[in-house]
Parts: structure tokens; sequence; C-alpha cells
């Protein structure tokens, strides 16, 4: 075995990993941090970012030095990140000047609603692949540039920096010498022209951001830098940055055209490569950058659920109808079905394929004989219908019908869940043997950049099937259960007095 080992950093949106990996792909070892979520108003999230650049040095240099010969045999670090979520700092003293305006929240929605109205979605969709919609970054650093008395001055003078998470780790990581980011980050700002591959300054303009302000954009195997020796002992490049989503497909081997990953984190994000062709969705997907190596771009649909994993958090931490998130496992599988209960988790509005940024979760069916279990069962199946319908979607989008589901993410590990998708995506999903697809693409993309390993094909290889579930359910049984599930859609989506 060679002695190469890749340190990928996974911040993600409540907790941030290090995890270190052998030549082999083989985990060597992991420290992880969960940290504080402020919701300082209704439908308001943030994140302070000083904790998560805490964080980030305290796992690492933790997940480091379990390994046998310590920092001494990392080749190189990759970083993946929670993506859209958006912190402005100072060039001088690095530090922010806000708190990180986290992709959840909805704190923008009417200067996309304004923006809508004005006409403006056609052309921000045919140049960015995106939606007016408050989750990406480009309003939110508007809003903090408003907000913040003096920014826009300064920021037009030069003198503050952009950038989504990755961003503000790299300047930290290299001591402020480096601003930078990748094309799959870029392409989640609103700025970023994915067609043209450059900053786009009518799309600055609109979104009333300044263009100096913003990252340097690389491929996402690329050198961008080096840590500063003080951090780990010594300096370490940085050789991989990726959004943690397009980081999972990489993770997951999703090469060609055609193939598919769901990601079941915080949220749920399925990813369809579709190759070197950009598809203009019209079914309300996004069109985004899978990944750029050697300036040569692969594209993927994207369908974006706001949430699947912080359903399941909420019935723990909000509600405790459950200690432990495994618990939704065998509370599934304790009753024979969701007894009527549907939840639609819109908590923080409803992302793809329906983009309702004022909708909020409901939960519908309740009668006196709904128990806990019902609940669990409620809240894992609309992860299951959700996906369902970005399949669909996408389906129409790209005349493609994927031959096999691969999942991945925290609640990937419940078995319950797997199968009810193979029954209604009426697809086998496969489930890898390593679920952390997003650290172990964030380690590929740095491992190649960094020559521990030579190319797709190897990476492909590296990638090893745990589980395969056949769907099993009959059309009969499955036509009422979406049913169901479409009409509490249509209630929770009502138009709102
Ligand atoms: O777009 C948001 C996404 O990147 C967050 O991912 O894994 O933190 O839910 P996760």
């Amino acid at each position: 075995m060679r002695a190469k080992h890749i340190l990928a950093i996974d911040q993600g949106t409540t907790s941030t990993r290090s995890i270190l990996f052998d030549a082999d792909a083989r985990r060597v070892s992991m420290a992880q941090s969960e940290f504080e979520q402020h919701y300082p108003a209704a439908g308001w999230v943030e994140h302070d970012p000083e904790q998560i650049w805490r964080d980030t040095v305290a796992t690492a240099r933790e997940a480091m030095a379990q390994a046998p010969s310590g920092v001494a045999s990392v080749a190189a670090i990759g970083i993946a990140n929670q993506r859209e979520t958006t912190v402005i700092w100072d060039r001088k003293t690095g530090q922010p000047i806000h708190r990180a305006i986290v992709w959840q929240d909805r704190r923008t929605s009417d200067i996309c609603a304004r923006l809508k109205a004005d006409g403006a979605e056609d052309e921000v969709r045919a140049r960015t692949g995106l939606l007016l919609d408050p989750y990406f970054s480009g309003t939110k650093a508007a809003w903090i540039l408003d907000r913040v008395a003096g920014a826009r001055t300064s920021a037009e003078r030069g003198e503050l920096a952009f950038g989504t998470i990755d961003s503000f780790l790299l300047w930290r990581l290299t001591g402020g010498a480096v601003h930078a980011t990748d094309v799959t980050n870029a392409s989640r700002t609103l700025l970023w022209n994915i067609r043209d591959q450059c900053w786009d300054e009518d799309m600055c303009r609109l979104l009333r951001v300044p263009a100096a302000i913003l990252p340097t954009v690389h491929d996402n195997a690329h050198v961008y830098g080096a840590t500063t020796p003080d951090l780990f002992g010594r300096a370490i490049p940085i050789t991989g940055i990726a959004g943690d989503q397009q980081a999972a497909l990489f993770g997951q081997a999703c090469f060609s055209p055609g193939s598919i990953k769901s990601t079941y984190g915080t949220g749920c994000f399925a990813l369809l490569n579709t190759g070197p062709q950009a598809i203009t969705s019209h079914h309300r997907l996004l069109t985004t950058p899978a990944y750029r190596l050697d300036g040569r771009t692969s594209y993927a649909l994207e369908g974006s659920i706001f949430v699947a994993g912080a359903a399941v958090k909420w019935l723990r931490d909000g509600i405790g109808v459950i200690t432990h998130a495994s618990q939704t496992n065998d509370l599934a599988t304790q009753v024979a079905d969701s007894h009527g209960v549907y939840m639609v988790p819109a908590f923080v509005g409803l992302g793809a394929p329906h983009w309702d940024p004022d909708a909020r979760g409901a939960i519908y069916g309740l009668t006196l004989g709904a128990t806990q279990a019902h609940l669990a069962r409620a809240a894992l199946e609309a992860v299951g219908y959700q996906t369902m319908d970005l399949l669909n979607a996408m389906t129409a989008d790209s005349g493609v019908r994927p031959a096999v589901m691969r999942v991945d993410g925290g609640m990937a590990a419940n078995d319950w869940l797997c199968g009810f998708l193979a029954d209604l995506l009426e697809l086998p999903v496969e489930r890898p043997s390593d679920l952390e697809s997003t650290a172990r693409g964030a380690a590929f993309l740095a491992g190649l950049a960094a020559g521990v390993w030579s190319g797709l094909p190897e990476i492909e290889r590296l990638w090893s099937s745990g589980d395969r579930f056949e769907p099993s359910m009959t059309d009969e049984q499955r036509a009422p259960l979406v049913a169901g599930w479409r009409d509490a859609l249509r209630r929770t989506m009502l138009p709102r007095m």
C-alpha cells in the first residue's frame, strides 16, 4: 500500500468533519464536531464562521493525529462544504463582518419575489442555471452589504471578500494568501455564468453585488495553495474543492451521463450527470456544473430538497418524539403504514420542483389512532416522496431514466428508507460500503491534483457497493400512497391568505 494520505474536510450544515483516507480510499481516521445553529428570526438561519473555523482546525488536527505517521503522511487536503452559505469578511483583518447566512435562510425572499415580478427569472435561469430563490448566495451577500454599516462602500473599494464556506476556510488555511473558490461553489451564487464560465457582470449588477468582492474560480482538482505551517506543523497543499453535493456525486463515481446519486444529509440533493451538456430544465430543476477537470466541465441536473435529516432532527430536538435518529428505522417498521399521516417538511419553504419559499411544514391526516411511530414513518416517507418527485422531473427533462439510484449520507444507513425509496422510484437503490461519499469526493479531487490517483478510471475502481435494494411494491400498492402525498402537497401550497 502506498503511504500517502489525503485529508478531507467536510464542512456541513450541522457538523464539521475531518476524515483521513489512504491511497486505497479507505478511511483511516475521523473527527467530528457539531456546532450551534442560530435562528435570530422566523425563517432566518445563521452560523458563526469563527466556530466553523475553530472546529475545522480542531477536527483536522485530531484526524491527522490518529494516523499512524501523523501529519507527515498527508499529501494533500480536499474541502467539501455546505453550499450557498455566505460569508463576507474584511481582507485586512480576516474578520467576518456578519454571521454566515445559511443556505436555508429565507430572509431575502422578498428581494427574489420582486426580481421575479420584474421578469428577471428567465435571464437568471439562462445564465446561471438557477432560479430566483433565497436559497442562493447572491441576495444574501447583498443583504449583508446593505445592513452592515459602511459595508457597501468598503466592498466597492475592494476591502471586503465574499465567499461560500470553502472560500472562507481556504482564506484562513492559507493565512489570507488565497481568495478563491471552485466552479461548483461559484455556480451557487446567482452570479456565475455557467455557460461562459465567468462571473457575470449583468447578474452582479442585477443583484447589486460588487465584482470586487468575488473570489477567483478554479477547477475542482487544482493546487489552490498550502496551509500556513503554524496550523498543522508543516505546509500541506490544498488541492481539491467542491460543494458537498457535487463532491458526493464524485465520491459515488457517477462519472457517466445518466448516473445519479441522492445524498441524505440535512437536506436531500439528487444530481444526475448529464455529461458535457448543460440541460435547461423545464421542470424547475437546477442546471449546475458537476465538476470541472482540466478545464472541461461535466454538468448535472439537480433537485434540491431542503429538509430530509432535518425532519428527523426536529422529531428529536423540536418535539421530543424520539431520542435518537436511528430510532426512526425501528419505529417505521413497527407499523404497517403511516395510518394516513403525511408530513410535508416545508420547514424552510419548499425547494425543487416547487420553489415555494413561503410554504411552511405541515402534518395531515392525524386521527386519535396516530402514534409516534406513524409520525416517524411519515417523516421518512416524505423523503421518499420528494425524491420520487425529483426523479420524475429529471426523467422528463433529460429523457433518461437512470438504471440505478446511488444513495449516501447519514439517513441512507436506514434500511427501511432505502427499501421504500426503491419501491417508490421503481429502481434498484445502491448503497456504497462507505456512506461518507462527500468526504471521499473531496479526497478524490485533492488526490487527483496531488498525483495520488491517476484519473477517473482508477477512482471508479475504488468505489465499492455495499447493499442493493430492489423494488418490490406493486402499482396498486403505490398509487394510493402517492395520491395521498400529492393531496398533502397541494394543501400545503394552496394560495395563502
Ligand atoms: O445546498 C446545501 C447543501 O450543500 C447542504 O448540504 O449535507 O449540509 O445538508 P448538507
